[in-house]
């Protein structure tokens, strides 16, 4: 998040300093809200005072916006809270941590099955956005591997995706220098197109991308098929192009909901996937996770070794310190939940999902855009937004605690304009029928009264972007 440094000699006064309520019992002085305190106060105080701020902040358990868990066990939070003062990187300080992480990066190795014959590697990461960075990398240093020695120019590289990617995609072309090949949309299609993007790749493509889970419809992309008319494309030009698996949300529900969907390392050139262990692999933020089918994926220029903690420490991560509870609560589900917690609980929100999507279906105002099975997701469209539109319905839910996002989808169907609701862990039916009660009390008021003189276009109000929701 880029924070701006404010002009406090164009600030009123009043906004500098913030308005106590309770800790004006303890504290004489303003307390500047920009500038640091020249004194220190009580620690209860400076508590109270943040305390009070963040109940600004939305209700986590109404926020139907976002993939990252708000809910752990207290026995979890209670391991988290041990561990909030070791520090991830020093692995010779903390090896039980170390070992912790290694013994995550294999389970997820088998649950992706990574092939027997091969070593299979990985990291923990911050988020998805770190282990895609990550796995980009590994895919541009080996594209450029494989075009030197062939005595090729490696000064072109492309990655192809849907223009449906998380902003995290976006970011990795840029940052790094790839050319992104975005497939569009369509009005009936809102995932990546198979033959479409085939017909993008060429010589200097790195990889293509294939989502388990859409952020913006939750829908699975098809990676079966994907894997099968890229390997045609390599068998037929000589290339060698590979796929990611942007696997942030799905990998931790697929395997449990549809272990028989082949997305993952079962498929040959699936070569590197990533998973957000905060989404629904039910840690707190932040922590996610990078999975290489084989070490010889990972190329060695890659990897920093350094020695100033003591021993010889292997790391391939953007940061270097950061807290180690989130991989400790990581370890902690995979033991407690084993894969028999996570069957129930991810069947348990595939019900609901499709709960919700039959009662948004039976009211006929609503047309569905995600698919029963895929994430327990739900995005819908109004079938008629000429007098009232998803924006306006978002804001109506908010003013209830709800959070539910509204937004348009991606080029070239960003003239749909839809609402989501994330279904996670702790979010139960009756809640679900709250939920729906109050969408559809809007629906009849603004029926009734509907809100705008004349009908607003989804691109003449401020869109919420999807891909900075998360
Ligand atoms: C498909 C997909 N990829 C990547 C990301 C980025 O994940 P993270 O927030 O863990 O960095 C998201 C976040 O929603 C996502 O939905």
């Amino acid at each position: 998040m880029l924070s701006k440094k404010v002009n406090l000699g164009q600030m009123p006064a009043e906004q500098k300093t913030h308005a106590l309520t309770y800790g004006s019992r303890y504290v004489e002085q303003p307390v500047p809200k920009y500038t640091m305190p020249k004194d220190s106060m009580p620690a209860a105080v400076a508590y109270q005072i943040i305390h009070d701020e963040l109940n600004l902040d939305g209700n986590p358990v109404l926020n139907l916006a976002s993939f990252v868990t708000t809910w752990m066990e207290p026995e979890a939070e209670r391991l988290m809270m041990e561990t909030l003062n070791k520090n991830y990187i020093d692995q010779d300080e903390y090896p039980q941590t170390t070992e912790i992480q290694n013994r995550c990066v294999n389970m997820l190795a088998h649950l992706f099955h990574a092939p027997d014959n091969q070593t299979g590697v990985g990291t923990g990461t911050v988020g998805s956005s770190e282990a895609i960075h990550l796995a980009g990398l590994a895919l541009k240093w080996n594209w450029r591997k494989r075009r030197a020695a062939a005595g090729k120019p490696t000064d072109r590289p492309n990655i192809v995706m849907g223009h449906n990617v998380q902003v995290c995609w976006e970011k990795f072309a840029r940052y790094f220098e790839v050319e992104p090949r975005y497939v569009p949309l369509t009005h009936d299609r809102y995932v990546l197109g198979v033959q479409e993007a085939v017909d993008v790749v060429d010589e200097n493509t790195i990889a293509v991308v294939g989502i388990l889970g859409s952020t913006y419809t939750g829908e699975y992309e098809p990676i079966d098929q994907l894997n099968h008319a890229l390997e045609g494309v390599n068998r037929m030009t000589g290339w060698d192009v590979p796929i990611h698996v942007d696997a942030a949300s799905g990998g931790f529900v697929a395997p449990f909901t549809r272990p028989d969907l082949k997305w993952d390392f079962r498929l040959p050139l699936v070569k590197s996937i990533n998973v957000s262990g905060h989404k629904y692999g039910l840690v707190h933020p932040g922590v996610g996770w990078v999975i290489w089918r084989g070490e010889e994926e990972l190329p060695e220029e890659l990897i920093f070794h350094v020695s100033y903690l003591g021993g010889d420490q292997p790391t391939f991560n953007l940061n270097f310190s950061r807290g180690a509870s989130q991989i400790i609560a990581q370890y902690y589900n995979f033991l407690s939940l084993g894969q028999e917690g996570y069957r129930r609980i991810m069947t348990a929100l595939a019900d609901l999902a499709g709960y919700l999507t039959d009662r948004l279906e039976t009211v006929g105002k609503f047309h569905l855009l995600s698919r029963r099975g895929d994430l327990p997701v739900v995005a819908f469209a109004l079938n008629d937004p000429s007098r009232f539109t998803v924006f306006d319905l978002s804001d109506k839910l908010r003013q209830r605690g709800w959070i539910v996002p509204a937004y348009t989808m991606a080029p070239n169907a960003q003239d749909i304009a839809v609402l989501r609701i994330v279904l996670r862990e702790g979010f139960s039916r009756d809640m679900a029928d709250m939920l729906l009660d109050d969408l559809f009390r809007a629906v009849a008021e603004f029926e009734n009264h509907p809100p705008h003189a004349a009908p607003a276009s989804p691109a003449s109000i401020a869109v919420s972007k999807t891909r900075g929701v998360c």
